[in-house]
């Protein structure tokens, strides 16, 4: 919630002057300027934020907060109104809803949204009805409370879109994939935790529900049962945003294709982004919110009307996107903002000792520092390397302009407990990783030395 803008405040001072005027006089003026422009504030706008607004602190919010609260919102809640391809184009709504609520299909229960991995807000849900759900009294299994769900805006970067009761279409935004919740209600509902890696979410089954697949089987110039096929590989936490640049669905050793969702915070002070690098945050927002969430805004990249590294991108004509109404571009700062701003959750279980050994072993003998840079942990300037420097193929970094991998910011670890490390997730540990880096660069680590690494990689 921003606080009170200025000029409220100035209305709000001008109606006590009067009524204060005719009722008291001017000696309560003179006397308790500071205490009338108190009560003003409260009088009028009824509200603990029109209080520290306009009174406990100077009467201006500053632009900067008022932009991040913006940001908060857009990267929350903002569709961009890609609704009109998951509603309107795959008709997706029509399958959360079920048959019996003017959809298609048994519908989507709580329960089954869970189990794919969904989140709930649990602060947008009434306590009366949380009192219910708790003493087991909210059939979890019906797809009608979904709707209601869905109605109070407390599916985590889910919105639907009601006449009445009836589901007419719905939306992504940016929190379905880059928030989760601290499962503080029950498991899969809580507080929002934005910027985390929702790294239950399963895309690919989300997607696969779709009751119509034609735009995206159009797209790919593949039938439905090869696309079916692409989607039930990816599993939770992953997603394959370059599926719709080039096609690949897996990788040459018969593989899933799709990569980690990463974090969205600790990203300050990084020159690119993504595993390979495509562009700066602005870039790939503007990128995301556009070719992947197909939301309504412009965008441009030359790079992608190449035919050869990218023919579902060339021949869709993602190189240019026009729209007259462009609801994504006047967007970019506030959510840029929003995210430099997201906090780097550490975790308190590590050992402190070990991890400052590991500490010098990572600027010293494991030779890490030299690309993962502290305190951003990746490499100030140019921050990409050929897949041979780190001991991996190729494959990834070839889907991307830059024919790099880029170093990865190492930073919140306690949010990426799940999924495996590195941008597909090939080492499910991060003592596999120092394993890896202990053979690739011939380092000899100890046993001891590899597992304070480990211990102070689990305090970035
Ligand atoms: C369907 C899931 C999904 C949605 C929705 C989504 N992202 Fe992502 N995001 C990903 C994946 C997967 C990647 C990794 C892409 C890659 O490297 O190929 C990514 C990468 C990123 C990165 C780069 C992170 C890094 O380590 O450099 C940022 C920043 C980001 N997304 C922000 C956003 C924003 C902002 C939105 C909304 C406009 C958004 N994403 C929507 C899945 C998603
Ligand atoms: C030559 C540059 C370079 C050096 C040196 C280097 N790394 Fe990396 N690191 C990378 C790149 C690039 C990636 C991304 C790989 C990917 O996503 O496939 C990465 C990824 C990682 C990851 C995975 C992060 C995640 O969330 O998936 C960890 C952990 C890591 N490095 C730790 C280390 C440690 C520990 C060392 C020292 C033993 C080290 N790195 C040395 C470039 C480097």
């Amino acid at each position: 919630m921003p606080a009170v803008p200025y000029s409220r405040s100035l209305t709000a001072r001008e109606v006590i002057d009067g009524v204060v005027t005719k009722v008291l006089g001017r000696f309560l003026i003179l006397v308790g300027a500071a205490i009338v422009l108190f009560l003003g504030a409260v009088f009028v706008h009824g509200t603990v934020d029109a209080v520290s607004g306009s009174a406990a602190r100077p009467a201006r919010v500053s632009p900067a907060s008022r932009t991040l609260a913006h940001g908060r919102r857009i990267f929350r809640f903002d569709t961009f109104g890609d609704q009109s391809f998951w509603g309107g184009a795959l008709q997706l709504h029509r399958a959360i809803a079920g048959k019996k609520n003017g959809g298609v299909g048994p519908g989507v229960s709580p329960k089954t949204a869970l189990s794919v991995g969904l989140k709930v807000d649990a602060t947008r849900i009434p306590k009366r009805v949380a009192a219910a759900i708790k003493a087991g009294k909210v059939n979890l299994n019906d797809p009608k409370v979904t709707l209601s769900l869905l109605k109070l805006n407390a599916v985590v970067g889910v919105r639907g879109f009601f006449r009445g009761n009836r589901l007419t279409s719905m939306g992504l935004t940016c929190a379905v994939c880059h928030s989760t919740v601290d499962n503080s209600f029950a498991r899969g509902i809580g507080r929002r935790r934005d910027g985390w890696p929702n790294r239950d979410l399963n895309v690919g089954a989300i997607i696969s529900l779709a009751p119509n697949k034609k735009p995206l089987t159009d797209l790919l110039r593949v039938d439905e049962p090869t696309l079916n096929k692409v989607l039930a590989s990816w599993g939770p936490g992953k997603f394959d945003a370059e599926l719709f640049l080039d096609g690949k669905g897996f990788r040459p050793d018969g593989k899933s294709a799709a990569a980690l969702i990463p974090a969205a915070f600790g990203l300050g002070g990084a020159n690119l982004h993504t595993y390979t690098g495509w562009g700066s945050v602005p870039y790939w927002n503007a990128f995301v919110a556009n070719l992947e969430m197909h939301g309504i805004g412009n965008f441009s990249d030359e790079r992608l009307n190449n035919p050869n590294q990218f023919p579902v991108a060339a021949r869709a004509g993602f190189a240019h996107v026009h729209h007259r109404r462009d609801l994504i571009t006047s967007k970019l700062a506030a959510l840029h903002l929003y995210q430099l701003w997201l906090p780097v959750p550490h975790s308190r279980h590590f050992n402190r000792a070990a991890a400052r050994r590991g500490k010098a072993i990572f600027d010293g003998k494991g030779r890490c520092a030299s690309c993962h840079m502290p305190p951003t942990f990746t490499d100030s300037g140019w921050n990409l390397h050929a897949g041979q420097q780190i001991c991996i193929d190729n494959f990834q970094s070839s889907r991307s302009p830059t024919f790099r991998y880029r170093t990865t910011p190492l930073r919140g670890f306690v949010a990426k407990r799940k999924g495996g490390f590195y941008h597909d997730g090939r080492y499910p540990t991060l003592q596999a990783v120092v394993d890896h880096y202990d053979s690739c660069f011939r380092l000899g680590l100890s046993a001891r030395e590899k597992s304070d690494l480990v211990q102070y990689l689990l305090g970035r």
